[in-house]
């Protein structure tokens, strides 16, 4: 802010602010004028001024005998008006790095059409009767325990149906070994927090899960990041040449259904990459939250399920197939097990009792296996419509992954397409898209984007995605006129496919 604004302003400044952060929604009624004074220890006079500069702007509506109250479609304008109060110039454009993915899942909370998130939102999704049941049952029947200091690794109960769940994968599990998370990247966060030290260097795929390269920059990890594939995951000759060059001290993985490439390591891979960290005595944290979306047992296959000797931290949750808002995962950490329960009672993060009574009843019930392979059908369904949209509205040269299961597709584009260009203009059309770069440090993949369709799927959606393409069409005729090429060293897909080792960035 340049200068202390008036009195009057700095109270307008104020509620425009919690007019634009949602913190005042539309409708709401406001303190009273007499309130607001005696609160901001001014005159009357003063806040009936700020409030009058809000009506100016159409903020808020003043009503006969009962005050004023938040406007409707507010929020915009709010924001224009703190822009203009503190004399801000416009918002920066999106950021790449760590903290640019902030501003997608910002935007995606805002957007119309969001096909940025990962969390299912499609109430065909969920059987929300069933959750409803579950939980007033687990209330009713362990009432108790609302009362009480339960277990911080969890409940007996969701410990055995998760190692229940996990013969799915192939792995057999000891319910003392397992932990309940309050969901997967907590899980996750712990094997890391269990393993490694401030400084440490973590390998993990390229292009990876955004929310990892936020963990590992939180906790002052460095990253190594390793070609993938997009059919059969991370490189295992570039990890062997990794593993024999650098100080590496931990791996992060998601070997089934990666994040954003959706690849799924073959089984002699993931058998061969549970020798490999064995030899080199090294923690692999193994990401299973996808697993389930998978039809059959054998492809749900965990690295976990060959590992004899406890090297593999494996985490999941059940925020991809039962729902994103029990918050609940688990983690077997391996020969690092007590460790890690150890460490979750120390910081007293213990998860509540009754939505995990609630989730094991869901867990164990026959139609959870009947629910998953409904979703699998839906998704492959949804994705094919999805992945033959695009390759006939988005520029020519657009190349889509054919996923084998998942909510996303990863879409690459004629390189002289920025997609963080592309992301700022489908924002201004209330359309959220995930720009490929906020999936690794580096600006490998600006021509890149992942699209989830895990939301809505009706004509409005329908529409939103022949409008990316049609706004990205956009941005290559411009591009090119500017005289950008677009014919690449080497794109992508086909670099990722030939395994080079140089695709490795330290940051
Ligand atoms: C690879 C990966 N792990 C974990 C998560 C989130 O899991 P949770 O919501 O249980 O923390 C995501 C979300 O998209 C993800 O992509």
């Amino acid at each position: 802010m340049a200068d202390t604004p008036l009195l009057y302003l700095q109270i307008a400044l104020r509620l425009a602010q919690m007019i634009a952060s949602g913190a005042l929604q539309p409708g709401q009624r406001l303190p009273s004028v007499r309130d607001s004074a005696a609160q901001n220890n001014v005159s009357v006079a003063t806040v009936v001024q700020a409030l009058a500069t809000l009506e100016e702007h159409r903020l808020v509506q003043p009503r006969a005998k009962s005050g004023y109250f938040v406007a409707a479609a507010s929020r915009a304008k709010a924001a224009a008006l703190v822009r203009k109060i503190q004399q801000e110039p416009e918002p920066a454009k999106l950021q790449p790095g760590p903290r640019a993915s902030e501003q997608v899942i910002d935007a995606a909370t805002r957007a119309v059409v969001s096909f940025a998130g990962y969390s299912p939102k499609d109430k065909d999704f969920f059987d929300n009767d069933r959750i409803r049941v579950a939980l007033g049952r687990a209330t009713r029947q362990k009432r108790s325990t609302l009362t009480e200091y339960t277990s911080s690794s969890g409940t007996l109960a969701l410990r055995n149906a998760v190692a229940l769940r996990a013969l799915h994968l192939g792995c057999a599990l000891k319910a003392d070994d397992i932990v309940i998370t309050s969901g997967c990247i907590n899980a996750v966060a712990m094997c890391l927090q269990t393993v490694t030290r401030p400084g440490d260097l973590v390998a993990i795929e390229s292009p990876t899960f955004f929310g990892f390269l936020d963990l590992l920059e939180s906790l002052g990890l460095k990253a190594l990041a390793l070609p993938t594939d997009p059919r059969t995951g991370v490189s295992l000759p570039a990890l062997q040449l990794a593993l024999d060059t650098q100080p590496i001290k931990a791996l992060l993985l998601v070997p089934t259904l990666s994040n954003p490439l959706a690849s799924v390591m073959p089984l002699t891979h993931k058998r061969a990459l549970a020798r490999l960290v064995a030899k080199h005595q090294l923690p692999l944290i193994e990401d299973v939250v996808f697993n389930d979306l998978l039809a059959t047992d054998a492809r749900r296959r965990a690295v976990k399920a060959y590992d004899s000797e406890g090297w593999v931290m494996t985490c999941g949750s059940f925020a991809k197939t039962v729902s994103p808002g029990i918050r609940l995962g688990w983690v077997d950490a391996g020969r690092w097990s007590k460790e890690l329960a150890t460490l979750k009672r120390v910081q007293g993060a213990a998860t509540n009792a009754v939505l995990e009574y609630a989730l094991a009843d869901l867990l164990t019930q026959g139609s959870y296996e009947a629910h998953l392979r409904r979703l699998c059908l839906l998704m492959k369904q949804r994705l094919g419509q999805a992945r033959k949209m695009i390759l006939a509205s988005f520029p020519a040269g657009t190349k889509v992954n054919d996923p084998p299961a998942g909510y996303t597709l990863w879409v690459e584009l004629p390189v002289a397409v920025d997609t963080m260009d592309l992301f700022n203009l489908c924002k201004r059309a209330g359309i959220t898209i995930g720009p490929g770069q906020v999936f690794c440090a580096s600006h490998r993949y600006r021509h890149c984007l992942r699209l989830s369709f895990a939301g809505l799927w009706e004509p409005r959606e329908q529409a939103a995605l022949l409008e990316v393409g049609q706004l990205a069409c956009q941005l290559l005729a411009g591009a090119r006129a500017q005289g950008s090429t677009d014919t690449p060293e080497a794109t992508r897909m086909d670099f990722i496919c030939a395994n080079e080792i140089s695709a490795h960035e330290l940051w």
